[in-house]
């Protein structure tokens, strides 16, 4: 999905410039010029580095203890 229309930027690409250390809008821009023209793809820049930056949530096991 195009995330930024003004650099024809997807999702996937914005989600991978995080994973390798864009942590801000301000350095995906830097980056990747994502959301440096209109500003229309803001508020999905912000949730996607929401999603991505997000602490997993831990899986709790609980197992049974063999008798
Ligand atoms: S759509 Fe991203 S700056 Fe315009």
């Amino acid at each position: 999905m195009i995330v930024c229309h003004c650099q024809g930027i997807n999702d996937r690409e914005l989600r991978r410039r995080v994973r390798e250390g864009a942590d801000s809008p301000s350095e995906l821009a830097r980056r990747c010029g994502a959301g440096v023209g209109c500003g229309g793809c803001r508020p999905l820049i912000d949730q996607i580095l929401d999603e991505e930056c997000r602490e997993p949530i831990p899986l709790r096991l609980e197992l049974a203890a063999a008798p």
